[in-house]
């Protein structure tokens, strides 16, 4: 196969918060396993990735948690970061947008485009918020979608129905900042105009042609891409800022220009670029091999790099086209060759949110269950979203790793290094004389690489993974339908084929299963004590060869107990516990103060001090107890619907705040002689109005 570069990028992840399933499953999963690919089969590849520490998700979050934006990102960078590295996701770099490389690139990038003439300046009236001084771009306005009436879509985007919005299409916008209605108020900045982008959009999107001469492969992109990309352009382009008034950012590197920073969508991807030359710079590499076009750089020779985005649906049109825009106003960039997007994860029947807890956290996920990482990733690429959104179940994930890794996968492997063991010391035996089955066996081995690396190419890593697994239902129905260990009474020679055709089946899953389970294939390649990782050596019917010597195995996965599907599912319920709570906080809306009264009024009121001396339940009424309260003055009973809040033995002793002169009223055939004074919080629950110690029954509260 002809060598080919490549630079493949992850969408930097947002340091606003750590990594959940939904990310893994459907950015970095199936980015590492599409480069892990291209590394065996030599391909040259550069994977980048990095923290993504500017724009609004960062400063509101450090607002949330009440410290600066640097403590921010340098908090969730390092989660993000080591969680990765815990997961076995093969960066060759993860970087910072932070760091000074990448300000100084990003500077560099938009001076050029300045220079070019590619970017208009333009004033305008933008929300203002007074309280905070501030401008209120993106995601520091929410109100209501023109387009489907969520009531809390950004001031940059609907994240309910994916439109792409400005601040001021919102109906009754909110500032993020002070709840408050914001004004307008005129400021100044530099605009991508994109509406004269369109034709040539177009015409590269739907025919892969650029420049209206050079033709470059029909795009082989997502339906989904290409679909939502042509509804972009059909609807019209407009003129996008790309300067913000805020203080976190990468600064305009503009004459007059304080306060301003580069808009995050400019600045983000133009982090792919800035982490590719910090990778280069440490490993003794050219950055521009896998960013220019081959006129120039050292590309003059060479191929150009083929550039990929793996990233999920909500960045759709930030790569394929407003980043396509800049690169290609600037001049020297290659374009992307795909746009990998992915739908989203939902799990346990509602969407991730961080925000509302709702996820499971990678970094969580990796403290309870390091030896299990390939068994989630081999469910989060069987569950991927490549099509249409779809869901994680802890109940899916059992049933993922016991049907089919450990029965199917896992027992094969086992069989065949056992028997091998047991009948050959491990050695591998001689291949004899071959039968139909055999021959349709060894076929159907040779065919299967090649399936799987379409299938890979075709950003297919669902159904690639799923013919991986053939192979080993291929080896399992095999091996039961000769039946070597009964066999071995009558025909050693024929044993012998037998084996050494499932060891060649074995072998060849170890390479197979490399870029989606690397730690299960490394493991594999110990039992059969080879070192090859190389996607060319297979289709061979001797990987190992007779007479080779392997290990004795160990079970390759441990089925998953119902135990941990409960204690996992439990941790969910009571997040939503939680949340309920919480909606229902949110929702309390406080009661409006009641009118003045005078002192008069306020001293004609009897509080003192009572000692609960006796409770007991008040016959069919279950809300109330019957009381005997000491008062300092009298012993007297009083009935308080407080049953449900405290049960009789809990209040006696109790000493609590009463009202003694309400006038006297029957309540389920029991004279009330006062009323004890209860505290109500937003959800309903009751509770007394104690004092501190010392204080005791007849003193006068006033
Ligand atoms: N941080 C963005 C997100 O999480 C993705 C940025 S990708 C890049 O949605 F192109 F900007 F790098
Ligand atoms: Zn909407």
């Amino acid at each position: 196969m002809l060598k080919q570069r490549y630079t493949v990028t992850a969408a930097l992840p947002y340091t606003n918060g750590p990594l959940h399933l939904g990310h893994v499953a459907g950015v970095y999963l199936p980015a590492d396993i599409f480069v892990r690919f291209l590394r065996m089969n030599q391909h040259d590849v550069a994977f980048i990735c990095g923290s993504d520490e500017h724009g609004a998700a960062i400063t509101l979050r450090a607002k949330k948690e009440g410290i600066t934006p640097q403590e921010i990102v340098d908090k969730y960078n390092k989660i993000i970061a080591n969680s990765f590295k815990d997961f076995d996701i093969s960066f060759d770099i993860f970087h910072r947008t932070s760091s000074e490389l990448h300000h100084k690139t990003a500077q560099d990038f938009f001076l050029k485009l300045h220079e070019k003439g590619k970017l208009t300046e333009d004033t305008s009236e933008q929300y203002y918020d007074e309280d905070y001084n501030q401008f209120l771009a993106d995601r520091y306005i929410t109100g209501e979608c023109p387009k489907c009436q969520n009531p809390n879509a950004y001031g940059d985007q609907c994240e309910k129905c994916g439109s792409d919005l400005s601040p001021t299409d919102l109906i009754n916008p909110k500032s993020t900042l002070s709840g408050k209605m914001p004004i307008l108020k005129t400021t100044s900045h530099w605009y991508l105009p994109m509406n004269q982008h369109e034709d040539w959009l177009r015409e590269w999107i739907k025919n892969g042609v650029l420049d209206g001469e050079k033709q470059h492969e029909p795009k082989a992109w997502r339906n989904q891409v290409l679909g939502q990309c042509m509804s972009w352009i059909d609807g019209g382009l407009h003129a996008r800022a790309m300067t913000r008034d805020l203080d976190w950012g990468v600064k305009v590197p503009l004459l007059n220009s304080e306060g301003k920073v580069l808009y995050v969508w400019l600045d983000a991807p133009i982090g792919y670029i800035s982490a590719t030359k910090q990778w280069a710079k440490d490993n003794n590499k050219n950055w521009e091999d896998y960013w220019l076009k081959k006129e120039l750089g050292t590309n003059r020779t060479g191929e150009e790099s083929k550039l990929v985005h793996f990233i999920g649906k909500d960045n759709i049109v930030f790569h394929a086209i407003i980043f396509p825009i800049i690169l290609k106003d600037h001049g020297d960039f290659i374009l992307p060759d795909n746009v990998p997007a992915y739908e989203f994860l939902n799990l346990e029947g509602d969407k991730f949110s961080t925000s509302r807890n709702w996820a499971v956290w990678l970094h969580e996920y990796l403290v309870r269950y390091p030896e299990k990482i390939d068994e989630l990733k081999y469910t989060l690429t069987a569950i991927a979203p490549e099509n249409k959104d779809s869901e994680f179940t802890w109940k899916e994930f059992q049933a993922r790793v016991n049907n089919e890794l450990a029965d199917v996968l896992g027992n094969f492997v086992n069989r065949a290094l056992v028997l091998t063991q047991k009948y050959y010391y491990g050695k591998v035996p001689a291949l004899g004389t071959l039968t139909d089955v055999d021959l349709q066996v060894l076929a159907d081995l040779k065919a299967a690489p090649e399936k799987i690396s379409k299938l890979v190419f075709a950003y297919k890593l669902r159904d690639a993974q799923t013919e991986v697994l053939n192979v080993a239902r291929i080896g399992n129905k095999y091996l039961a339908d000769q039946e070597p260990w009964k066999l071995i009474k009558t025909d050693e020679k024929r044993v012998e084929t037998i084996m050494y055709i499932a060891l060649q089946i074995t072998a060849q899953l170890s390479q197979l299963l490399a870029p989606f389970l690397p730690k299960s294939a490394a493991k594999m390649r110990h039992f059969l004590n080879i070192d090859i990782e190389n996607w060319e050596s297979l289709g061979k019917t001797d990987l190992i060869p007779e007479g080779h010597q392997t290990n004795q195995p160990e079970i390759l996965f441990q089925k998953i107990e119902d135990s941990l599907v409960e204690s996992e599912v439990a941790i969910l319920n009571e997040i939503k516990i939680q949340h309920e709570a919480e909606k229902v906080a949110d929702n309390y809306q406080p009661a409006v103060q009641k009118e003045n009264i005078s002192f008069d009024d306020f001293t004609k009121l009897d509080i003192r001090l009572g000692t609960i001396l006796e409770a007991i339940k008040v016959p069919k009424a279950d809300k109330l107890l019957q009381l005997k309260v000491d008062t300092g003055i009298d012993i007297r009973t009083i009935v308080s619907g407080i049953a449900q809040h405290y049960s009789p033995e809990e209040v006696v002793g109790k000493t609590v705040s009463v009202l003694l002169n309400l006038e006297p009223r029957k309540i389920k055939g029991v004279e009330s002689q006062g009323m004890i004074l209860m505290a109500e919080n937003s959800e309903g629950k009751l509770c007394f109005v104690l004092p501190e110690k010392g204080f005791e029954a007849g003193a006068e509260i006033r």
